[in-house]
């Protein structure tokens, strides 16, 4: 159909900009009531891949919603396990596997499936895995993985955009990580579970998506010790000693800060249920010291509630326990209306600043120092404005902004947040908030 208003033909711009789906935010309303969190998708996902390491089913639970779980089980299923997916829990029956190549079209949207590479390489002696590239946040390299593999005893090569790696063999070794990489640590854990001896990771990730992995790899009979600390210990298993695994993926500490700073920038009074507090120490403190009330009225369980005007504070981004980056983006939104100026430094990604342009849209005062550091000067209100975003977390920065601005703001770019946070507007909506999905 053609749309004519005035006698002109509209209709080619607006079936374009009708098309995109957005998220409409009427700002300005305090949440209010208790909210539940999902299971943690940075978990998920990677307990998915290790459990093509036994021949065997094993059962995931409290796995969220999402569509980066879906296209974690479209790259199982491409190498010949079956997965079933009900509304929280995941099977996967491992028993046979098909294939060894994790091919571009699925790794290429999104990195997570990187994963898979260890435990390909541990079960069938080769994998083919797709480099996954770069994205809007930085240019996020594998050379620690490629690296650890090689040390295990792999032959690694890159050839045509992926990443070839065969060993007959997988040896442990002592391996030290230049810097605490999740994605180095997982796939050097996993590959090193079917290892002949012992391996060390040094400087490892201490996130607490690692232990929940470790976990899930200890309960497939692996196994690993001193998950959560800088040195991870894999004492290397035979594959007949693996069989299926059974875990509950851990709370969403990303999901858990998000609302978090939702509460406080809309001067609300949130309770938020299946959390782990000792997940978000940092977090708290830093919410703290902007002037959160947080307590922990049961041990799953946090409140968040804002008595005062937002104060400023400085945040820099660092490994676990640090503060996340994966908050800096919503924790900038909140900042962007606060009273002061703090200055965000982001040292774990080289560009991880694109909320920036689109927040002060939105009325936000906020310079750039090269790409690792911004200067927020708070405004009074954020005002409402159409806003696009560029990756997850940067998506829920902006949906923060439009729940605090005056107005009304549109956010496009949904297929990020979607990659991430489970029925978000739902939630959002049970505890106050005007929005809606269009
Ligand atoms: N890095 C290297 N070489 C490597 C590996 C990493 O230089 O071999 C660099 C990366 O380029 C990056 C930094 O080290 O600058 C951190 O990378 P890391 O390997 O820790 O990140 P990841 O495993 O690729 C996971 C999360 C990210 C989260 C980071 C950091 C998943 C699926 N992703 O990524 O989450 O930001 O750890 O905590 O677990 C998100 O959820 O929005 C997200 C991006």
């Amino acid at each position: 159909m053609t749309a004519r208003i005035s006698g002109i033909d509209h209709s080619a711009k607006s079936t374009h900009a009708e098309s995109e789906e957005r998220i409409i935010i009427r700002g300005g309303k305090a949440l209010n009531g208790t909210v539940r969190v999902a299971g943690a998708k940075n978990s998920a996902l990677k307990m998915m891949a290790a459990a093509l390491l036994a021949e065997d089913v094993s059962i995931i639970r409290n796995v969220p919603d999402l569509t980066d779980v879906h296209m974690m089980a479209s790259v199982i299923r491409h190498l010949g396990a079956k997965v079933t997916i009900t509304r929280n829990e995941v099977i996967i029956d491992a028993r046979h596997l098909t294939d060894f190549e994790a091919p571009y079209e699925l790794v290429s949207q999104f990195r997570a499936s990187f994963v898979v590479l260890g435990p390909l390489l541990a079960r069938c002696k080769q994998a083919k895995v797709s480099l996954p590239g770069g994205c809007a946040i930085g240019e996020r390299r594998i050379d620690l993985h490629e690296r650890g593999l090689k040390q295990l005893g792999a032959e690694v090569g890159i050839d045509h955009g992926y990443v070839h790696a065969t060993a007959e063999k997988l040896i442990g070794t002592r391996i030290y990580l230049d810097r605490p990489s999740n994605g180095a640590t997982e796939n050097i854990m996993l590959a090193a579970t079917l290892a002949e001896g012992q391996t060390i990771i040094e400087n490892a990730a201490q996130d607490p998506e690692i232990v929940n992995l470790a976990d899930f790899v200890n309960s497939l009979g692996g196994q690993v010790s001193g998950a959560g600390t800088y040195q991870i210990v894999i004492n290397g298993v035979n594959q007949k000693d693996l069989h299926g695994g059974f875990i509950d993926t851990i709370p969403d500490r990303l999901e858990a800060g998000t609302f978090m700073l939702a509460a406080l920038g809309t001067g609300g009074d949130l309770t938020i249920e299946g959390v782990n507090p000792d997940h978000l120490t940092a977090v708290m403190s830093k919410m703290a010291e902007m002037g959160a009330d947080i307590s922990v009225p049961a041990p799953d369980t946090l409140r968040v509630r804002a008595l005062t005007q937002v104060r400023a504070t400085d945040i820099t981004t660092v490994p676990y326990p640090g503060f996340p980056t994966d908050l800096q983006a919503p924790i900038m939104s909140v900042l962007a209306a606060a009273d002061g100026t703090s200055i965000v430094t982001e040292t774990i990604y080289e560009n991880r600043f694109m909320q920036v342009a689109e927040l002060r849209r939105m009325g936000a005062e906020i310079a750039l120092t090269g790409n690792s550091a911004a200067v927020v000067k708070g405004v009074p209100k954020l005002m409402g404005a159409e806003v696009k975003s560029s990756d997850l977390r940067a998506a829920a920065a902006l949906v923060i902004a439009g729940l605090t601005a005056d107005g009304v703001t549109e956010v496009t770019g949904l297929s990020h947040l979607d990659r991430g946070y489970d029925r978000l507007e739902e939630k959002l909506q049970a505890v106050g908030a005007d929005i809606y999905r269009r």
